[in-house]
This record gives structure tokens, sequence and C-alpha cells, in this order.
């Protein structure tokens, strides 16, 4: 595929991926590397320009992340930002040292003024707030560089040599608290590097098709669906590109939420793929049955799931590629070393192993989670497929405690209904990443009517999080909790009483089991 590229080199700070995406926003392809990436294959990816990010080291510390002084010599424009603009100043003949009074440190918003005949900050506003967070500052601009805005407290808050490319900002453009910082960034990308803004959505699509068609011809394809955004969307790109060369396994292993398998069914009928649901939902239950612990029931997910895909797969004979659904933040955080086993998780992406084939196609490698949701909308997928909050590959079962049992599952399905129906209803999805009922396993006394009820506690559970690692329990409305409770112990059998999760992970994880 090509379009024109942008590489953000990575010093080791907070907001890169951030400063990815607006790049990407402002329509050019970038890609985030570490700053000890060979001259070699810097020139390889042809680069139109180079972002250095921001750090929590000092340059002139020896032990500090250093960047290759070759490129400063590639003829390609340079934008540094926070510790990447003293990195540029440090290199290039000027000198950065800690700030060593309060005024010189700036952290958090700044009034700051621009010169706004530098290309940076060309048709914005002379004024504006920056998002400022360092503590070293330069004291000395390089030869051929000029300022080109500050602060009232830092004479050179921005560096600028127009006839080399070399940008340098000490605050943080990418940020939102920035006012127009994207702006700033788009000046960069198209009045300074020359970029042409050809990474939209529907060029890419276009070009995945035309790609993956070349390098399938007239092979096989095999794909595992489970009706999560990625590989709904994986599924939907390739069955443009081959359509009936492709095979889809959806696994129905009946641990799916209200009406959720059918839903999935119906939105890939409209290709001409062999979308295959393998029904598989009494062999998941009878496996399950009387199984109670949290990681036996994930083990037994997880290899049933195995099993029924690879029989299959065997009736599709010689399969040449299995298309996999990883997406840019899978690729870039793999990897994780010597950490705990807190959960054993269950992913399609265990499969390669068990299933024969030439090689394996990833169509969306490249993309970010909103930019997989934009393409599915591309392809056509209705909305509550391609908004899907993450779903875990075990299903209802590790959110009904103890043993899981189709009365159960089905009291959770219908209380879980309720809860996202209020969650809709009062527009609150924006402000929660991930919310869902759990059947806890407790009983405990009730009143309903005149009557004792001993019946099930269920728990809501909702978490905002922006990486799932850590999570800060979600501060919901207690109208809409109200509304929520009210609802489920009227309409759902066997629960009267409903308590809400207001644990963070850590300590807790975000599932239950
Ligand atoms: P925890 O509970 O570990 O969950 O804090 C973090 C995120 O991962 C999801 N999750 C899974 N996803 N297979 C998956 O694909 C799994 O086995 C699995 N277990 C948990 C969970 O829903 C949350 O988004």
């Amino acid at each position: 595929m090509s379009h024109q590229t942008v590489i953000v080199l990575d010093f080791g700070g907070q907001y890169n991926q951030l400063i990815a995406r607006r790049v990407r926003e402002c329509g050019v392809y970038c890609e985030v590397k570490p700053y000890t990436t060979s001259m070699d294959d810097i020139r390889a990816m042809n680069p139109i320009g180079i972002i250095f990010t921001g750090g929590p080291n000092s340059v002139y510390d020896p032990k500090s992340p250093q960047a290759n002084p070759e490129i400063f010599r590639l003829g390609v424009p340079i934008l540094g930002i926070c510790y990447g603009c003293q990195l540029l100043a440090h290199n290039l003949g000027g000198r950065v040292v800690a700030a060593t009074d309060d005024s010189a440190r700036e952290y958090g918003k700044t009034e700051t003024y621009f010169n706004t005949d530098c290309k940076l900050f060309q048709g914005l506003p002379a004024q504006g707030i920056t998002w400022m967070s360092h503590g070293d500052y330069m004291e000395k601009v390089p030869e051929g560089f000029s300022l080109v805005a500050h602060s009232d407290a830092c004479p050179n808050v921005a560096i600028c040599d127009e006839a080399r490319g070399f940008y340098g900002v000490q605050y943080h453009p990418e940020v939102n608290h920035t006012q127009h910082g994207t702006d700033m960034i788009r000046n960069f990308l198209y009045e300074v590097c020359g970029a042409r803004g050809d990474w939209t959505m529907g060029d890419y699509k276009e070009t995945a098709i035309r790609t993956i068609r070349e390098k399938v011809g007239s092979g096989k394809v095999l794909l595992a669906l489970s009706g999560g955004v990625d590989s709904s969307v994986a599924a939907a790109l390739v069955a443009e590109a081959v359509g009936n060369q492709l095979t889809c396994v959806f696994v129905d292993h009946g641990l799916m939420r209200l009406n959720e398998g059918d839903e999935v069914e119906a939105a890939f009928k409209k290709w001409d793929i062999n979308f295959v649901r393998a029904n598989a939902q009494d062999l998941f239950l009878s496996k399950l049955a009387g199984v109670t612990d949290p990681e036996r029931k994930r083990k037994i997910i997880g290899e049933e799931f195995i099993r029924v895909f690879e029989a299959e797969a065997k009736k599709i004979g010689q399969v040449d590629y299995l298309v996999q659904g990883t997406i840019y933040p899978d690729v870039i955080e793999s990897g994780a070393g010597d950490a705990a086993v807190i959960k054993s998780h269950h992913n399609v992406g265990g499969l390669p192993d068990y299933v024969d084939f030439k090689e394996i196609i990833e169509p969306l490698r490249m993309l970010f989670k909103d930019e997989v949701r934009a393409l599915g909308r591309e392809l056509g997928l209705p909305e509550y497929l391609v908004m899907r909050q993450p779903f875990p590959g075990p299903g209802l079962a590790i959110r009904c405690l103890g043993e899981v049992t189709p009365e159960k599952l089905e009291t959770l399905r219908q209380a879980d209904f309720i809860f996202r129906d209020e969650v809709a209803k009062a527009h609150l999805e924006g402000t929660m990443s991930q919310y869902f009922a759990v059947l806890t396993n407790m009983r405990s006394v009730g009143v309903m009517g005149d009557g004792r009820t001993y019946d099930y506690t269920l728990a809501l559970r909702s978490v905002t999080t922006s990486d799932f690692m850590t999570a800060d329990w979600t501060r919901i409305p207690y109208d809409v909790l109200d509304r929520v409770s009210v609802r489920i112990v009227n309409e759902v059998p066997h629960i009267n009483r409903i308590v809400y999760d207001i644990t963070s992970k850590p300590p807790a994880t975000i599932e239950w089991e």
C-alpha cells in the first residue's frame, strides 16, 4: 500500500500514540518507531516528515535517549515536541539546561504568544493556551533558528529553521488542552512536509481490497469470527475482496449476550461468503456443567472453542490463508514479558497452531481502534457491531459466577440487556468504556408483594479507561442506577438485590472471573 508516511520517533513520552492519532486524523499515514530505529530502516520508509516525541529524560544526561545525528542530514522536515524540541536544540548547537527557578519550569496550561509568519502557526490566532510539561529549557537556541513563540515566563517556547524544515515546540500540541494543537500539526504536515492527505478510509479500503485480491489469487481463506469489532471488520473487508473464497466460522458457544448470535449472523448474510455458524451451545454447557473454578471455566471454553473451529476448518479442506483481526495497538504492545498470569485470556489469536495454512493475513495491522470502526462503517457494517464494547472470549461464563447453567445464563442475559438499554436511553455510552451485569452466586432475603424472597444478587459493573490495563469505576448518575435497579428487579425473575461495583483496576480486575 503506497501512501505518504510520517514517522513518529518515540523517545519515551506518554503521548506518543496520541501524536500518531493526530497525524492520521489529518489524513496522513504515520507509524510510531523506537528512537533506536536504524537509519536504513528510516530511509526505507521514505518519510515525508519525522516527529520527535516528548520523553521523561534530560537531553544533557549522557544516559538519555539520543537521536542519530545522521537524521538531521536526511533532508526530511522534523518537528520536535517537548524533549524532542530540546533534542533538536542540543544536537544543532544550542544549549539545554535544567530550569533553576520555577518560572522557567512550566507545567499545565500556559498562555502563549505565536509568530503567525512561521508556517507552523500560519492562519491561527496569535495567542492561545498551550499545555506545557517540562523541567528543562533552552538556554541557547541553535544558530539558524528563530524564536517563534513565547510565554510570559519563557522566551523560547517554539523555535524553527524554516530553510531546513526543523521546528521545535516546548509544549504538547497533541493534547486537547493545547488550543489549535491539531491545526499546528496539520500545518507541519501540509505546509512544511507537503502532505497530500492520502490517508482516508475510503482509499484505505480500496487499496486493502486490491492487495488482498492480489495476494490470495484463487486461494481459500479462513477466518474465526467472534462478532467483536476487529474480527467483524476484518471479515467484511476480506468478504468484499474475495467473496466466497472466504469461510467465516462463527463459533456460537451459547455464552453470548441477548440476541447477539443472531445479530452477528444477520450482519454477515449480505455477503456472498461461506458463513458458518457452529451451534455448539449444548456442547459448551455440558463441558461446563458442575465447574465453578474461574480458571477451569476459561480453559474449558478455550479448548472447546479450538476443537469446534478445527472441525469446521477441516470441512473446507486445504486452507491457504488465515485472516486475523490484529490491530495496531496489538502490534506495538506485544510481549508481556515475565508478568504474572492474572487470567488466562481466551483469544482467537491462539489458533494458528491448530489449523494448517500457508500464511496469515492481517488487514487491520496498521489501524487504531477508531480507524477500524470507521472502516467498518465504510464497509456497511451496522452501527451496533461497529460500536460494540469489548466482550471477553469466554463470554457470559465469566460473568455468571460459580456454576454456569442455562437458567442462570438466561437471568443474566435479561438483566444485562436492561442495563445496556437504560445506558443507551440516558446517552451515557460515551462515558463508559465497558459496562455489564454480573450474576453473583450469592442469595439474600428480600420482600416482594407481601412475601419473602430468597434470590440472587446482581452486580452492575462499569469502567472508564483508555487502555483496559487500569480502569476507574464509572460515576453513573444515581437516577440511571435507580432506573436500572427498579427495572431489573421487576422484570427479571430470581433477582431481588442489585449492587454497584465501585472498585477500580487495580486492585480489582474489570471482569469478575
Ligand atoms: P480484566 O478482567 O483482565 O479485563 O481486567 C481486561 C479486558 O479484557 C477483557 N477480557 C478478555 N478478552 N478474552 C478476551 O478477548 C478473554 O479471555 C478476556 N478476559 C477478559 C475484559 O472484558 C476487559 O475488556
